[in-house]
């Protein structure tokens, strides 16, 4: 821990993609692969809606983009060019920033899921969180029935921690199971 200024990256280019904080200007694509991906996200995704607005993606970007500046979270867009296909973040839900404990949490557009690149995703995420961020532990979380979003976790060599039993509510309001998977800087193969 020190006290010195800690100036968040911003970007990360993967070739294949980019992840990068939201700026003002962001909330058209936001609200194209959000509401496009409705029916893919909904089960998941408590904050899915069928009808967001540019107006409403605009605030959330706009709000995201404030609360980066300010070390609150730090929410990203995952890119392919112009197009918005994901959305990603280091979260600081397991404490202070000084702790250096961020949580992943990531969506994929319906069009782009099921080809991999959620897994690359994280796997970018990683090598960026553990080299420019200096994340010491990161964390995911997702539904006991996520196969998809626990598969992505294995992949990427997060260990499986344990699962809190009815912590939490689905979409349909009945409590559900949560796993936690994470993996250490000691533990990541490019360290
Ligand atoms: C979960 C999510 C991020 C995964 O990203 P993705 O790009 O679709 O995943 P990948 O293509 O990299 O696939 C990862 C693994 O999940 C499996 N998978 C993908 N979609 C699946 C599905 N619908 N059902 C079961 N398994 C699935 C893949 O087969 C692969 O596993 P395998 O290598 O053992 O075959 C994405 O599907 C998504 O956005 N889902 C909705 C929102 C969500 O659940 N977010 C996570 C919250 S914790």
């Amino acid at each position: 821990m020190n006290s010195s200024p800690f100036f968040a990256p911003t970007a990360f280019n993967a070739g294949e993609f980019v992840i990068r904080a939201y700026k003002p200007g962001d909330g058209a694509a936001l609200q194209r692969a959000a509401t496009a991906s409705y029916k893919h996200l909904r089960p998941w995704m408590l904050w899915a809606r069928p009808d967001q607005s540019v107006e409403e993606s605009e605030q959330i970007c706009r709000r995201a983009a404030a609360r980066y500046l300010l070390n609150e979270d730090f929410t990203l867009g995952i890119w392919l060019g112009d197009e918005l296909a994901g959305g990603t973040g280091f979260h600081l839900r397991g404490g202070p920033l000084e702790l250096r404990n961020a949580e992943i949490g990531m969506w994929i557009s319906g069009a782009r899921a099921g080809s991999g690149l959620g897994t690359r995703v994280l796997g970018a995420l990683l090598a960026w969180g553990f080299t420019d961020w200096g994340w010491e532990r990161i964390e995911w979380r997702c539904d006991a029935r996520n196969i998809a979003s626990a598969r992505v976790a294995e992949k990427n060599g997060l260990r499986r921690e344990g699962t809190l039993r009815a912590d939490a509510l689905d979409v349909a309001g009945a409590r559900r199971d949560t796993h936690i998977y994470a993996i250490l800087r000691s533990e990541w193969p490019g360290a």
